[in-house]
């Protein structure tokens, strides 16, 4: 794990999809140690500034030869928005990492990977790696809109078959992922692994839809997290009656396995605040 005090500059900066209220943005950040450490499935924990919270995000990417690593976050309340304000040559306050346990990358054979929201950016790594390693990849995204679609040509070169659903049906099928997901399971031939980042209400959905069918499932889990090495008990879940600390354990799980009502109650315990701060600084 990178703890140095060196700088974290800001090397370029790209929006990649806006509905006209919520931006999506690409950073790519001087990280060298980080890069050369991560596997897919792993995450940092930033500050922005020095008073500011730690929060974490998905490394999209890695360059090893420029020593950079890749965000993609949706700007949803006020750390995000204030990452979001950042330019080019800019630095972060602190960045830690890569965290997390990585995903397994083998051959399942054929795998159906679902990504909705933001969530499509946090799949690319993964579905990548699973394909060159020989896996058929069928990918589901989802989106509310279609200005809110997410790195479909790059998830493109890694599939063997793309689905896009859209909430509004502005782009591909009207409807939601797990309708995608319902009917290639009833008219094909199953996958031996389905894997599933969004929203936790439609990662709720996606196990849902294939429990009955008895497919693995693995979900990466958007839990709150403070220091992202096991100490401040934030990120804390309950898997199959166990506690689990996403920020080590995780952060992906087998969704059949998940306490997800506990989980959505403990992801809202902050709203008043977060909804406050907003109103306070009118962002
Ligand atoms: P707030 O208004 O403070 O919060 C909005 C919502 O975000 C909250 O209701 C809560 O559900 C969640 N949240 C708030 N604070 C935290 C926190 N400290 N830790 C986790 N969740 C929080 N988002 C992306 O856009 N792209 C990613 O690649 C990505 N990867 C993630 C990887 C992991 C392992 C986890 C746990 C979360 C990831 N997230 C990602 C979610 C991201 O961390 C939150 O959107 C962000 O923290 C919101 O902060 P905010 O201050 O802007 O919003
Ligand atoms: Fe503190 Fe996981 S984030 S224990
Ligand atoms: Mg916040």
């Amino acid at each position: 794990m990178e703890e140095l005090a060196i700088e974290h500059k800001i090397i370029s900066k790209s929006i990649l999809a806006t509905d006209g209220k919520i931006r999506i943005i690409k950073l790519e950040l001087l990280a060298p140690i980080i890069a050369k450490n991560y596997l897919p499935g792993q995450f940092v924990i930033l500050m922005v500034t020095q008073n500011g919270e730690r929060i974490p995000l998905t490394i999209v990417d890695t360059d090893t030869t420029r020593g950079t690593i890749t965000i993609i976050f949706q700007e949803i309340g006020y750390t995000t928005k204030l990452l979001g304000n950042l330019s080019p040559q800019q630095n972060i306050y602190h960045l830690l990492g890569p965290l997390g346990k990585p995903t397994e990358i083998k051959n399942f054979g054929k795998v159906i990977i679902i990504g909705g929201g933001v969530g499509a950016a946090e799949i690319y790594p993964v579905a990548k790696s699973l394909k060159s390693v020989g896996n058929k990849i069928i990918t589901i995204l989802g989106a509310r809109t279609k200005n809110l679609v997410l790195l479909e040509p790059e998830l493109r070169k890694v599939s063997d078959e793309v689905y896009v659903t859209t909430d509004d049906g502005s782009y591909g099928e009207k409807g939601v992922v797990t309708d995608v997901l319902k009917k290639l399971l009833t008219q094909n031939e199953q996958p031996n692994l389905v894997y599933a980042v969004g929203p936790i209400v439609m990662m709720r959905a996606v196990a849902e839809v294939t429990k009955p069918f008895g497919i693995q499932t693995i979900v990466s889990l958007n839990t709150i997290m403070v220091d992202g090495t096991g100490m401040c008990g934030s990120c804390r879940v309950t898997i199959e009656g166990k506690i689990k600390l996403v920020c080590c354990d995780g952060p992906e799980f087998d969704a059949h396995k998940v306490d997800w009502e506990e989980l959505i109650k403990r992801n809202n315990i902050y709203i008043s605040q977060e909804k406050e701060i907003l109103e306070w600084y009118k962002l």
